[in-house]
């Protein structure tokens, strides 16, 4: 398990960068943690490594953002899938959106707020955000 300390902002984007060395085509990342912790951030580091141009905001109301990266080895472009199923409480909500459906070789998912899916995607990999001491400190798992 990898432990990361982040002390700012600037430290959680940096790891997120850092994660989406990580990442192939295909994978599905859950980030879990309370309001605030960072996942977000995390997330505009993730974008930033696969050379987004759109804005990476959270996408907490439409459930779902798009955008395109250049996220195969050969730096070809695919989708990026930010979910943020804050909202979401039960299976039968989600059935609004069919979740498998954005899961494919040509794209990567990344889904803040993940509990509600986790049993149903049995290859996701968890990102965990915790709080700890100071206000600016977080502590980010995988
Ligand atoms: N070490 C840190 N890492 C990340 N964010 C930090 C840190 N210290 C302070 N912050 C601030 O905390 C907030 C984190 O917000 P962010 O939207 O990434 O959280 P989140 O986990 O996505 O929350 P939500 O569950 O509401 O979606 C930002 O305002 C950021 O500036
Ligand atoms: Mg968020």
């Amino acid at each position: 398990m990898t432990k990361v300390e982040s002390n700012s902002h600037q430290d959680t984007f940096e790891a997120g960068i850092e994660y989406a060395k990580l990442l192939s085509p295909g994978n599905v990342v859950g980030l879990t943690g309370e309001l605030g912790s960072g996942k977000t951030v995390f997330v505009k580091g993730i974008c930033k490594y696969f050379n987004v141009d759109e804005d990476v905001i959270s996408p907490t109301f439409i459930l779902v953002n798009q955008y395109t990266g250049t996220i195969h080895p050969d730096k070809s472009p695919g989708e990026i899938n930010h979910f943020d199923l804050y909202r979401i409480q039960s299976k039968e909500e989600l059935g609004t959106i069919d979740i498998f459906s954005y899961v494919s070789q040509n794209s990567i998912c990344l889904i803040e707020w993940p509990e509600i899916v986790m049993e149903i995607l049995p290859q996701i990999r968890i990102v965990n955000f915790t709080h700890s001491g100071n206000e600016n400190r977080r502590y980010i798992y995988y």
